[in-house]
């Protein structure tokens, strides 16, 4: 069983994965790094060039392809990645989900100060970074709820989070 993580943009997804990979000796995937190696391009450049819904398309492939893999992983998600129904269809049928949930205004203060970030991530509407926040996380909150099978508060730091997230599958996957 895989264990993904999903979450906004900024939750610590990427940085949570690689800590709980460590944490449990398992090998880590970054679906957006695995997808800009399929693609050949970087996922700006895909959003600019191709728009979103290519984008969607290859986020698809590059899930189905990682979640075919027979190594167990701990898989961060892209931000969107539950938005597709067959793409959480993938997830539930081949691991475990976690949640990291962390509240709009913090997401809003770590997106607008992580600069490199900031220029690697595409805009998703043409909002306001706060109104981008605020809109897309009320139309994503209940699907992150829905696929999760834990949520884990994630506005703390990452060590923490990340070891509540490796007992929490210690206990999931013991064997009675
Ligand atoms: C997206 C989040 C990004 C990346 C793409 C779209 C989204 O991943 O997949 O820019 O729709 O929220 P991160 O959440 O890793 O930034």
């Amino acid at each position: 069983m895989h264990i993904y993580l999903t979450g906004f943009r900024g939750s610590g997804k990427s940085t949570i994965a690689h800590l709980v990979g460590s944490a449990l000796s398992r090998a880590v995937v970054d679906l957006d790094q695995e997808l800009e190696r399929l693609a050949g391009r970087s996922i700006r450049e895909l959003f600019e060039q191709h728009g979103e819904s290519y984008f969607r398309e290859l986020e698809s492939e590059a899930l189905m392809k990682v979640a075919g893999s027979p190594t167990p992983s701990v898989v961060a998600l892209g931000g969107g990645a539950i938005l597709r129904p067959e793409n959480r269809r993938c997830i539930a049928a081949s691991g475990l989900c976690a949640w990291l949930r962390v509240p709009g205004d913090v997401l809003c203060e770590r997106l607008a100060s992580g600069r490199s970030d900031r220029d690697h991530r595409p805009p998703l509407t043409g909002l306001s970074l706060a109104d981008e926040v605020r809109v897309l996380l009320a139309e994503r909150e209940p699907i992150y709820e829905a696929v999760a099978d834990v949520a884990l508060d994630a506005d703390r730091p990452a060590e923490e989070v990340a070891s509540a997230l490796a007992r929490w599958v210690r206990e999931r996957e013991r064997v009675p």
